[in-house]
């Protein structure tokens, strides 16, 4: 069996900031009230007749990512795209990956599992890595919120939160089993699916009633149990991260660097005083872009990376929970 290991990393962000005060020109909101439970001061909305979408901002930071691991497309051999805004209900935006970056016929296979989309990911393509299936993974995880959207004052505190963009991470065989991706730990509890779901549309709820007008149905919208998932997501969070501690024999002094998903920066607080980490220990970035669910860990590891704040030899550990409800954890020795 092989270890996996991270050798490029990429993100996209599009251009166009959206404050607080943006949103309170569209909303009943406030600057003071978003920063005081999210800690967000602005998010990247795509700008409307903007090319980008899930798969193109997916593209364009995996072109980085790959160029940044010294590979080309040629040398990558599978693909696994993390996402819960697809561009198309089906196919998924993997093969859309595979097409415009013209990667011969390789597989590729979408993951909807919300924010815990990207370490669900990793551990995906880590499998296949261990195995030896697989050489040279990419790894992406990309959303587009803002097309979908209650941005009226029904969907206030749903919509502040979410942001776009997009990152990619190449991920490549390593044959000494003490370095790269030391192990990962995914969990689910479909019973509260219902505290943070989209009803419609579906399967159930398809094209007739899509292209009748359902402006005043809020099953199109996200709805989200706020306090209750808050409250789930600082336990699960606290237990993901202790379980891959204690599956490595590391304890929480071992962390270098901790990487939590970007839900609210509240969540990241409670889980750093939790484990006692310094600031310098914990990075967050959701001040700037709100919560890109599955981009927003590969964003914020490619910002630290970027930052120098990744090392060789640093323990990093990577913990999400969301809708589902679905949470993981990674324990990376860089
Ligand atoms: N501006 C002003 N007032 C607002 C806003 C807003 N944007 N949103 C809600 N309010 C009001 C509510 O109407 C309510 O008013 P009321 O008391 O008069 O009824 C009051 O503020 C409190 O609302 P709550 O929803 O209870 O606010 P809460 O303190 O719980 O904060 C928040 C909301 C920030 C969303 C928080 O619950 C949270 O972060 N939850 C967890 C999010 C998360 O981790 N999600 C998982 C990942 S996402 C995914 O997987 C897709």
């Amino acid at each position: 069996m092989y270890n996996s290991k991270i050798i490029g990393l990429g993100k996209y962000l599009p251009d166009n900031v959206v404050t607080n005060d943006d949103l309170s020109k569209l909303m009943d909101t406030t600057d003071e009230w978003i920063q005081e439970r999210t800690g967000i001061k602005e998010r990247r909305w795509i700008e409307k007749g903007s090319e980008d979408s899930s798969a193109v901002m997916g593209a364009k930071a995996a072109r980085i990512a790959i160029e940044r691991a010294g590979l080309t497309k040629d040398d990558i051999d599978f693909i696994v795209f993390a996402t819960m805004t697809p561009d198309y209900y089906f196919p998924g935006c993997g093969v859309q990956i595979q097409d415009v970056l013209d990667m011969g016929t390789i597989g590729a296979i979408d993951i909807r599992n919300q924010c815990s989309g990207f370490v669900y990911a990793i551990s995906v393509a880590d499998q296949f890595i261990k195995t030896g299936m697989y050489k040279n993974i990419l790894v992406i995880g990309a959303e587009y919120h803002s097309n979908g959207l209650d941005k009226s004052t029904r969907g206030r505190g749903v919509t502040v939160i979410f942001g776009d963009g997009a990152g990619a991470a190449v991920l490549t065989r390593e044959e000494d089993n003490t370095k790269g991706i030391l192990s990962t730990h995914l969990h689910s509890q479909g019973k509260h699916a219902d505290k943070l779901i989209v009803t419609s549309p579906s399967i159930k709820h398809w094209i007739p009633e899509i292209l009748a007008s359902k402006k005043e149905d809020i099953s199109y919208f996200p709805y989200m149990d706020g306090t209750f998932v808050f409250k789930n997501a600082v336990v699960r969070f606290s237990e993901v991260i202790t379980e891959g501690l204690i599956k490595n024999n590391l304890s929480k002094d071992d962390i270098d660097l901790f990487i939590p998903h970007q839900a609210n920066l509240r969540i990241s607080q409670f889980v750093q005083q939790r484990f006692g980490l310094s600031d310098d220990q914990v990075f967050n970035n959701i001040t700037k872009y709100g919560n890109t669910t599955a981009a927003s860990i590969i964003i914020a590891l490619t910002e630290a990376w970027e930052q120098g704040k990744v090392k060789d030899g640093d323990t990093v550990v990577l913990a999400a929970f969301g809708s589902g409800f679905t949470w993981g954890s990674v324990i990376i020795k860089w």
